[in-house]
């Protein structure tokens, strides 16, 4: 198998290992869950769209989630309406073993770091690419107000890091998302901190402070749940 075919294969698996781990969840009628982005995620909707029934609707992390649950007959509700989110599903574009992760890859950053937020379980979903000692291949991505692109990428250069515009990319929430180079990510928790509390920072994504409580992480040799120490 190709590396594509076998990550894919690997996404697919970790999908329905997630259903599994929620099944006795779902299966007590009027089930709520908020909802990330990206490709795993969507793997994992198509799994969940088998109990539509039980689902009294999902909270989506994005608007190429929303059509995606949309068109699986899954309700979708608006945050505002919903009181307690019993779980919240995503991936991750990197995860360490305290659970810590760098995403957004998507750039629906902001969005699920609110959704994930309010939820009591962040589960997070992911092949075994994704798994790192230390956080930091993977360039951090940055959502940020239009006029403080440059401003931002100052403040970020003198943090050692190189900030690229991801181009003609606008955020659901009609930002611009820069993506961090070189950055040295020692304390995962201060640097999500500082690098928010710059101005037109909307959020960056560092998931520490938000970090997942359990990682179903499908590997080669088979699936393997991290739990949150
Ligand atoms: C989107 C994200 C995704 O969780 C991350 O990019 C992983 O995506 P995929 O499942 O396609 O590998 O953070 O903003």
């Amino acid at each position: 198998m190709n590396t594509n075919k076998r990550q894919l294969d690997l996404k697919q698996k970790v999908s329905r290992a997630a259903i599994d781990f929620i099944k006795p969840y779902i299966l007590d009628n009027n089930f709520f869950i908020g909802i990330g982005t990206g490709s795993t995620v969507d793997l994992f909707i198509d799994e969940l769209a088998v109990f539509r029934s039980n689902i009294g609707g999902a909270v989506a992390s994005s608007e190429r989630t929303r059509l995606k649950l949309l068109s699986c007959g899954i309700r979708v509700l608006d945050l505002n309406d919903v009181s307690s989110l019993p779980f919240y599903i995503d991936g991750a574009d990197e995860i360490d073993r305290s659970l810590c992760m760098i995403k957004g890859g998507g750039g629906a950053l902001t969005r699920e770091k609110i959704i994930s937020s309010v939820s009591d379980k962040f589960i997070c979903i992911a092949d075994e690419s994704k798994l790192v000692e230390h956080l930091g291949s993977f360039p951090l991505p940055i959502e940020v107000i239009p006029m403080a692109i440059n401003s931002v990428s100052r403040r970020i250069a003198s943090l050692g890091g190189k900030s690229i515009l991801r181009d003609g990319f606008i955020t659901d929430n009609g930002n611009s998302i820069i993506d961090v180079y070189n950055l040295r990510i020692q304390n995962q928790l201060n640097l999500e901190k500082e690098i928010n509390n710059f101005p037109g920072v909307v959020t960056n994504g560092l998931f520490a402070i938000n970090r997942a409580d359990v990682l179903i992480l499908a590997t080669e040799m088979g699936i393997q749940l991290i739990r949150r120490s």
